[in-house]
């Protein structure tokens, strides 16, 4: 944890039970050698005490604009940090932020911030995904901020799904990679330096009308822990990214948003050619409404017909485009017979690698922060089947595979 020795971090609590885990995450920041200032809206408070997080900080914490008759400079703060890590960020401070309220002293040093700003939702499953959560999360990037992913998993409520708090590990691993690549000291060896990466990652959009479309669970996440592994191993990276709230950000990344499989399609192809290695991790959609509605499809008839046509395999087609020195790795998303179908897939798409994860396997496949996955190489017809996994554990163990191509021979 080197990248943070001497960083200056404003930690800034919100009224989340996940409050409990940022007396780890202090402690970690402090062993890693960083300063650490602790700010907390007035609800944190009835989560973790101030004494325990100054104790901790070594630094008075404020959870007021105005305490004990002294104004508590929030500029000053917001000007002093190299970094400010908001976690747990609550619904209702999220709306806050995205919307420029400033009635908190972790909204006014928000305000003031010149740094960048880390924040790591918590909150129940429904709160997450309620449409008013997300378009603050997607305008709080739109802002510039970096979001932490939610895990999936046990909530306090007791009900289980999206929107559990990064670890402490986590919360300071993101901030270890940001000042590691911004320092431009690369902490993992640049075994891909010189190499470019496409990536296609997410899902894809069909709109139906202005309002409807035909879609599919994926996160993007296994696709941009694919992306961020291959900067750090030194590659330059074009991510091309379905829907998805992530927003990665690494030197040499360079990332295009799109929303249909046609406009992947046309990204993908633009960016192929150049590239060495070329990893197929998006959920496409197969089809899409021949016709897209210009108005929104009123409710007039018992059914409702939707005509469908074919849209174009990414990975097919551009295989056929493919070069001497260029591999292709695709994955199969499986819900029964895995190997079987994956094997099929590795011949049809001439691939060089096939990626199998199958939803059969608990904690894989959409959405989940980890995946299971078996690699079948073409080369040598060999499956290598690996354990439950983060997603970035995941991608390291598919670029380990794709590094014994190099030195391609062309
Ligand atoms: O995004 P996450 O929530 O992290 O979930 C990750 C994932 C489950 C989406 C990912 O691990 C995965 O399996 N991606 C491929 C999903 C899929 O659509 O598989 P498939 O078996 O239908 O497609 C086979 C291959 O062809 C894939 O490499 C796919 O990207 C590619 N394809 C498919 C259709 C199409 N029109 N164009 C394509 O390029």
């Amino acid at each position: 944890m080197r990248h943070l020795e001497g960083k200056r971090i404003i930690v800034a609590i919100s009224g989340s039970i996940a409050a409990y885990k940022m007396a780890t995450t202090i402690r970690l920041l402090i062993k890693a050698g960083a300063e650490v200032r602790v700010l907390m809206t007035p609800a944190a408070t009835h989560f973790i005490t101030p004494l325990t997080l100054s104790t901790l900080s070594k630094n008075p914490v404020f959870s007021e604009v105005i305490s004990e008759e002294s104004w508590n400079n929030h500029v000053e703060m917001g000007l002093w940090a190299d970094a400010m890590l908001l976690a747990p960020a609550t619904a209702n401070t999220l709306a806050q932020l995205a919307n420029g309220l400033c009635d908190t002293i972790v909204a006014a040093v928000y305000l003031s911030a010149r740094c960048p700003v880390f924040f790591a939702p918590a909150m129940d499953l429904d709160m997450w995904a309620h449409p008013a959560t997300q378009a603050n999360v997607k305008r709080l990037i739109d802002h510039g901020n970096h979001l932490i992913p939610v895990g999936n998993g046990e909530l306090a409520s007791g009900l289980s799904g999206e929107g559990r708090m990064a670890e402490p590990e986590d919360l300071v691993g993101h901030l270890h990679h940001f000042f590691g690549e911004s320092q431009g000291k690369p902490e993992v060896q640049q075994t891909m330096a010189g190499k470019k990466v496409l990536i296609t990652a997410g899902p894809t959009h069909e709109p139906i009308d202005p309002v409807r479309y035909i879609g599919n669970r994926s996160s993007g996440k296994m696709g941009v822990a694919l992306a961020l592994e291959a900067a750090k191993r030194g590659a330059h990276v074009h991510l091309i990214l379905g829907p998805s709230v992530l927003n990665p950000a690494a030197a040499h990344l360079q990332v295009t948003r799109v929303d249909t499989a046609r406009e992947m399609f046309k990204a993908a192809s633009g960016a192929f050619e150049q590239c060495d290695l070329a990893i197929f991790a998006a959920a496409v959609a197969d089809y899409r409404p021949e016709q897209t509605a210009d108005q929104k499809i009123k409710k007039t008839e018992d059914a409702l017909r939707l005509d469908l046509v074919k849209n174009p395999d990414i990975a097919a087609t551009l295989e056929k485009q493919k070069q001497a020195h260029q591999r292709l790795i695709g994955f199969a998303l499986e819900t029964q017979a895995g190997e079987e179908h994956a094997r099929q897939k590795l011949n049809r798409k001439n691939m060089d690698a096939i990626v199998l994860n199958t939803l059969q396997d608990e904690g894989a496949g959409f959405q989940h922060d980890t995946n299971k996955v078996s690699i079948l190489t073409a080369a040598d017809n060999k499956l290598r089947r690996f354990e439950l996994k983060t997603k970035e554990q995941v991608a390291t163990d598919i670029l380990d595979v794709a590094e014994q191509w190099w030195p391609v021979k062309g």
